[in-house]
């Protein structure tokens, strides 16, 4: 496992659109186990593989309750809105208010390419939709409808 450098706001990376991953082989397992050991590093609650500079469609998210880790994730069903702070690992010092579904159901394979479906609700329906908006190009900061003062940042 290894460390990998997280981008930063300002690289073009950020905003391009990510490949499905076509076969979900000992490369992808080792791009999850990198990634998971990036954001635990990092104090993070969720990553995406375009931030870490890889254009593939692949998430990790721990929001506390274990690793959730996601190969072409879509989301399937939504309901209901939220309005949770998010911050982001490519966005140092910066947390802002985002409305989001209350509850999502995403479909993905798993690290060995088995489809599974998850069901999020509350902080992990808004980890579920900030990460797969990265595979698209899309930050938080895209949608903020309330910045928080720095002293709140993480
Ligand atoms: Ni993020």
């Amino acid at each position: 496992m290894a460390i990998r450098k997280i981008l930063k706001i300002g690289d073009e990376t950020l905003r391009k659109h990510a490949r499905p991953v076509t076969e979900v082989d000992r490369r992808t397992r080792q791009l999850l186990d990198d990634m998971a050991e990036t954001m635990y590093a990092a104090d993070g609650a969720g990553l995406a593989a375009p931030q870490v500079g890889i254009l593939r469609r692949v998430v990790v998210i721990d929001v506390g309750e274990g690793l959730i880790e996601l190969v072409n994730p879509e989301i399937v069903a939504s309901e209901g809105e939220q309005h949770q702070a998010e911050g982001c690992l490519s966005v140092p010092g910066k947390r802002g208010v985002v409305a989001r579904p209350a509850k999502v159901t995403v479909r993905a394979l798993n690290r060995r390419g088995k489809p599974v479906e998850i069901v999020g609700e509350g902080f992990l329906a808004t980890a579920l939709c900030h990460e797969i908006d990265h595979l698209d190009g899309v930050l938080y900061v895209d949608k903020l409808i309330e910045e928080l003062p720095e002293e709140d940042a993480k």
